[in-house]
């Protein structure tokens, strides 16, 4: 018998079911075991349900008693930008006082900021900084997180960022997906000549991040004065062609006609989608790209939030994700996230878990490994301190994340 562990007694055991997104109607259909136990063996899931017996072969040092409380799958954080040096309060509040974030971008603030400061810092200057981050997002209940390059640019920084996210994978519990999001805007060394900036991007800092494993996932910042509908195109499926799964910044800011492109290119995301057109929508549900919303950068920027009922509705697989970044939301909080997801953009509890769990899995690449509570899966777990899983959105914009477990080892306690 391997290393076990085992939950018992859990008020409820609440999981999305299966191996890929689920799409539209099917996002609510969560399972919920009642009193009930998970055993796990050797970082697996191997049996869920309201089997007593099982108490009697796992060790009592080894037997976690969730009398009263509530057993999740651990939550993926499918779209951050979680290292970077610097910060941008001031840019904050400027935003606050009614400049837009394009014209602080257009005034040399904006992305092109925090390029800065990370193309000045050490490598083990961000390990230091992201393992601060990467602690919080763990008390969140946060077990897998997707995170991006992007304010390097240029070839060492950009190297450098997706570097720190290997090193800090061996650091600490939290599983990182990285992603090379080199045409995240266009750097002052290359302005106006966009390009000539794909062609670098392209031929000279890929082949070397591909050649040394550094990112599964390519994107692009895909937006009106950034980054053109033809630009996207031809960049991402050069990308596709170097072996890059793909992932796209569409419609934030302006319809641009990111959300089609998405579905077109089968990229494995499609996010921010505040603008996405009603073609947009539609061509998102009839494909398997998930539409991934953050709605707290849509909340710090003052935007209207993505249309998550109508995506839903019409077929789409929607995953929720943080996008915590120093710029367009400098948060990381999966509460206040839940409570925007159920209170403005009309999802119900059981959307957003699995909009939380399985669908982030899935905009990760990692539904079949990930995202669910059942047999063979890895056992990434959160326990609430609460009978339901409905205290999610009750407990307003209050973390009530009580241990995480990552591979079958409790990794936190609150
Ligand atoms: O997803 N929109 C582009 N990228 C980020 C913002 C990055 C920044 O402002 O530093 C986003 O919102
Ligand atoms: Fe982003």
């Amino acid at each position: 018998m391997g290393d076990q562990l085992l939950i018992k007694n859990a008020a409820q055991v609440v999981t999305p079911v299966g191996h890929t997104a689920l799409k539209g109607a099917a996002m609510k259909d969560i399972k919920i075991y009642e009193n009930a136990s998970v055993l796990i063996e050797d970082g697996r899931i191997t049996a869920v349900g309201d089997e007593t017996e099982w108490a009697k072969t796992v060790p009592a040092d080894k037997q976690i008693d969730a009398t009263g409380k509530t057993v999740l799958p651990g939550f993926v954080d499918s779209h951050t930008h979680f290292v970077f040096g610097g910060y941008r309060a001031d840019e904050f509040l400027w935003r606050m006082e009614g400049m837009t974030y394009m014209e602080i971008m257009e005034r040399g603030g904006g992305i092109n900021n925090t390029m800065k400061a990370t193309r000045e810092a050490s490598g083990e200057e961000l390990i230091d900084h992201s393992m601060d981050i990467l602690k919080k997002m763990l008390a969140f209940g946060i077990t897998t997180v997707e995170g991006k390059s992007g304010y390097g640019m240029d070839h060492d920084t950009e190297l450098k960022q997706l570097e720190v996210m290997k090193e800090l994978e061996k650091r600490q519990p939290v599983e990182i997906v990285r992603t090379f999001l080199g045409a995240h805007s266009i750097p002052p060394e290359y302005k106006g000549r966009n390009e000539e900036f794909l062609e670098f991007l392209i031929k000279e800092v890929m082949p070397d991040v591909k050649k040394a494993d550094l990112a599964q996932f390519c994107d692009i910042f895909c937006e009106k004065g950034v980054f053109s509908i033809e630009e996207s195109r031809k960049f991402l499926q050069q990308a596709k062609d170097m072996g890059f799964d793909l992932k796209i910044h569409a419609d934030e800011i302006v319809t641009l006609g990111g959300a089609e492109l998405g579905a077109e290119l089968g990229c494995t995301s499609a996010d921010h989608l505040l603008h996405a057109s009603d073609e947009g929508i539609k061509a998102l549900a009839n494909s398997d790209t998930v539409a991934t919303l953050l709605p707290t950068t849509a909340f710090c920027l003052k935007e209207p939030f993505a249309p998550a009922r109508k995506m839903i509705d019409a077929g789409c697989a929607v995953a929720l994700a943080t996008d915590f970044n120093p710029g367009s939301g400098f948060t990381n909080s999966v509460p206040l996230m839940i409570a925007l997801g159920v209170i403005y953009m009309g999802m119900t509890a059981e959307e957003a878990i699995t909009a939380l769990t399985l669908n982030g899995a899935a905009a990760v690449g990692r539904a079949d490994k990930i995202g669910s509570i059942e047999e063979g899966k890895q056992a990434d777990l959160v326990i609430l301190q609460y009978p339901s899983y409905k205290f999610l959105p009750y407990h307003t914009g209050v973390n009530i994340v009580e241990t995480v477990i990552k591979k079958g080892k409790v990794v936190h306690q609150a």
